[in-house]
């Protein structure tokens, strides 16, 4: 077990007291901070205080209450900049719905062409797989690097091809699958090779410190709602600025322009950040965003980090440990089973005494009951699923082939692959995360020892979908 300085357990049982007594009083054990954060009280009261004593405008008008709000906007700009350590003068910050908002913006507007490459982890979330539309259809190759069997990445350098066209490296700083965290060191490696790179912080930032005065990817997607809560509906796209001159809008709209022409049609782009940020922002929870801030850099990420990493030590430990009485294990993790090199996210399948595996979603439901919140499926993370279950990619095109002409039924490809199963578990450990949560959900798991799944259990499935 990872061993943490006893005055930081103190310091968030206090916080849980404090901040989070919500969760004992409904007696919840929320363990699915990779899909949400959790926001404190005070952030609410405070975001609350200032509604209450402003008069917010639309920062788009010209009047007093959308110049106010205006320069809020800004402040919170420079904060998202200080939290990330970004210089002022590198970095631009372009205000999102969501992480998935920023990457679709990178996704149309990277200038791919027939020679350009896109390099992407087979570890990724569909978002940023689904760049590879855009890419393919301006006729760039696409590159995926396979995993290692602990969902790790190997020989990135080798993967990362000459290139003579303007070509992206995508990857996750933190796998939303496996928790495991990938080096940040490849980034100036896909730089020296002449590669743009988007480092997607969506799962990484909530726990682990990412310092963009050290390491400098040119597009950083997150979002706030899973760093610290609330609000929900606001992301940012960190991005560097020479890299923001590249990109190239494929429309206009509302909030992105300075003039359009309509009887000699033409127009001019905004320029900066604005071209990218369609019609009026979220003006009302741009301000709770910097509340966030403070709140997470009040406790300190680094400090959130061991506090995540010593319960992370404690499930993996717990979970290894649970067996049938003929020594079979009652659990396969998938990832990384130490902490080294990892966030607080964990994949993981229940099994039988002969070894098959329970359906994920069977899991799912005996944990709702128990008022335990974690999250079953593959968490938009396909690639992460095929390798952790060892799907063999010609029978994927072969059920693919023989699927497709019909309405196509997730649960047709999965027993058509034979696959062990639709997915997996996974459980995420933050800020609010205690031992006890950790123990309740290992009485969960542990309960499959003595008690088979119920028929009510396995008919009332939620449908899958990846
Ligand atoms: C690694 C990663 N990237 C991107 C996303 C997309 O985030 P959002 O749905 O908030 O846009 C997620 C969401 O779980 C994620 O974990």
């Amino acid at each position: 077990m990872v061993s943490m300085d006893p005055g930081y357990q103190i310091e968030f049982a206090q916080l849980r007291e404090s901040e989070f007594s919500r969760l004992d009083s409904l007696g919840q054990a929320y363990l699915d901070y990779t899909g949400g954060g959790l926001y404190a009280e005070s952030q609410v009261t405070k975001h609350l205080e200032y509604l209450k004593r402003n008069v917010p405008g639309n920062p788009h008008s010209h009047n007093p209450s959308s110049e106010r709000n205006a320069i809020v906007i800004d402040e919170t700009r420079k904060k998202v900049l200080r939290f990330f350590n970004a210089e002022e003068n590198e970095y631009s910050v372009i205000f999102t719905s969501n992480a998935i908002g920023g990457l679709k913006l990178v996704g149309e507007s990277y200038p791919f062409q027939p020679k350009s490459i896109y390099v992407l982890t087979a570890d990724n979330h569909n978002s940023v797989n689904g760049i590879r539309e855009f890419a393919s259809r301006k006729g760039a190759e696409v590159v995926y690097i396979p995993l290692d069997e602990n969902l790790r990445v190997e020989c990135v350098e080798a993967h990362l091809k000459e290139t003579d066209g303007p070509s992206l490296f995508a990857y996750p700083a933190q796998s939303n699958f496996s928790g495991v965290q990938h080096q940040l060191e490849w980034i100036e490696a896909a730089h020296s090779k002449g590669y743009d790179v988007i480092l997607d912080a969506a799962a990484y930032a909530p726990t682990s410190g990412l310092d963009l005065g050290i390491i400098r990817p040119d597009f950083v997607p997150v979002s706030f709602y899973k760093m610290f809560g609330y609000p929900t509906g606001t992301g940012a796209l960190i991005v560097r600025k020479g890299a923001l001159e590249k990109l190239e809008r494929p429309w206009f709209s509302g909030g992105t322009i300075d003039l359009v022409t309509t009887k000699f049609v033409s127009h001019i782009m905004s320029s900066g950040t604005a071209r990218f940020e369609d019609g009026t922002p979220d003006y009302l929870g741009i301000p709770a965003v910097g509340i966030g801030l403070d709140f997470l850099a009040g406790v300190g990420v680094n400090k959130i980090h061991a506090h995540v990493i010593s319960l992370t030590s404690l499930l993996l430990s717990e979970l290894e440990g649970l067996e049938y009485g003929n020594g079979k294990p009652l659990v396969r993790i998938y990832g990384p089973k130490g902490v080294d090199a990892r966030g607080g996210t964990v994949a993981f399948n229940v099994t039988t005494p002969s070894g098959n595996v329970v359906d994920p979603r069977v899991v799912g439901e005996r944990a709702l009951r128990n008022n335990v919140s974690i999250r079953t499926g593959c968490f938009c993370n396909p690639g992460a699923v095929e390798y952790a279950l060892n799907y063999a990619p010609d029978r994927e095109k072969n059920c693919y082939d023989r699927l497709t002409p019909s309405r196509f039924v997730t649960e047709d490809y999965v027993e058509c692959m034979d696959a062990d199963s639709s997915g997996a578990v996974r459980a995420s450990l933050g800020i609010a995360s205690n031992e006890r949560d950790v123990e309740r959900l290992v009485e969960v798991i542990g309960s499959f020892k003595g008690l088979v799944p119920t028929e009510a259990e396995q008919t009332l499935l939620p449908p899958l979908r990846c």
